[in-house]
């Protein structure tokens, strides 16, 4: 019985309080809990648990895929893209799963299962599971790096996550008033207080992994999908093992995916835009609707100016020095 919940892991809660908290504020930076410093990495004190019981017990499958990403970078959409894509020789497009269900119904979220419990419904999904995680490559699971399984990593201009995440974190706090400022939640981002952050860490960590094991990570960025879509559904099929035939690209079946998975579509769909929960999350509401704004690329020119953009984008240039990844 997959539904059956265990209870929420407590072995790790004597090491998790001797972790460094967010500094206090007057009001929440991210969703209203606690974070701590992990290695470097803020991360919410429950999916803390989640993920350092993840690391002792997950035991991957050589047919795995794992979407990884920093929040707010495009996960939905791979999600999406990813489950149409492995699914689309039993599902017909027109009676696809993801017409009913929100994508991340479709592919779990690992250290939300391990946090509440429900890591049964991970071991239940049939091979090749699509799961996914937001940790950084450091924290995934020795058994994910040391195996044959596979890893796509979508990454985004980090001045857009801020302008996403900032809209994310408020409809779940329930207000802009309930939360710290744009410039508040600016500066913290650029200090890597954030959810997962600092991004700079994320995003390298799996683009040297990337260089060095092309085979066993693909490393996309958001803005390039966006400008390509057919392209990358192309790359990211062949990738995860089931390229389009001849037949299929005479059939038009790429295209089929990338508009069934295009926000436009998505976000026209009834299951999203109800206000229900995307997932099993426990105190924090996700609704499935959040999921689905702009979709755009650009959308932080029309919130931060001119100098914090350049501000972040001469941070992250830095950071990135030496490694051959351009913003
Ligand atoms: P915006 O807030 O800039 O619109 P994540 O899925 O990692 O939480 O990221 C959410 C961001 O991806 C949001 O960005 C959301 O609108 C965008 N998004 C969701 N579905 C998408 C899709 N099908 N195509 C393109 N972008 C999508």
């Amino acid at each position: 019985n997959i539904h059956l919940i265990e209870n929420p892991p407590q072995e790790h809660d004597a090491l998790i309080a001797t972790l460094p908290l967010e500094p206090f504020l007057e009001r929440p930076f991210s969703f209203d809990q606690p974070y701590r410093l992990y290695k470097g990495v803020w991360i919410a004190e429950k999916m803390l648990r989640g993920t350092l019981v993840m690391q002792q017990c997950f035991k991957s499958r050589p047919t795995d895929i794992f979407l990884t990403s920093f929040p707010k970078s495009g996960t939905t959409w791979l999600k999406a893209m990813i489950f149409s894509t492995l699914t689309r020789t039993n599902c017909s497009l027109d009676k696809h799963p993801l017409l009913t269900h929100n994508p991340h119904q479709c592919v779990p979220y690992m250290e939300l299962q391990f946090a509440t419990g429900r890591r049964q419904i991970i071991d239940v999904i049939p091979s090749p599971r699509v799961m996914s995680t937001h940790l950084p490559y450091f924290l995934l699971p020795n058994s994910i790096t040391e195996s044959s399984c596979r890893i796509v990593y979508v990454w985004r201009d980090p001045k857009d996550v801020i302008v996403s995440m900032w809209y994310f974190v408020q409809k779940i706090l329930g207000g802009p008033d309930k939360m710290v400022t744009f410039d508040q939640f600016y500066e913290f981002f650029c200090q890597g207080l954030n959810s997962l952050g600092p991004i700079w860490n994320h995003i390298l960590g799996y683009w040297e992994e990337s260089k060095r094991r092309p085979e066993k990570i693909l490393f996309l960025k958001y803005e390039n999908i966006l400008q390509e879509p057919v392209k990358y559904a192309k790359q990211l099929a062949h990738f995860i093992g089931c390229p389009y035939s001849e037949m299929e690209e005479n059939q038009r079946v790429v295209e089929q995916i990338v508009e069934l998975c295009s926000i436009k579509k998505m976000k026209d769909f009834d299951v999203n835009k109800d206000g229900n929960r995307a997932t099993s999350s426990t105190d924090v509401r996700v609704s499935k609707e959040y999921f689905f704004r702009k979709g755009e690329a650009g959308d932080w020119k029309s919130h931060m100016t001119k100098e914090m953009a350049e501000r972040l984008d001469t941070l992250i240039k830095e950071k990135f020095k030496g490694s051959g990844l351009q913003i």
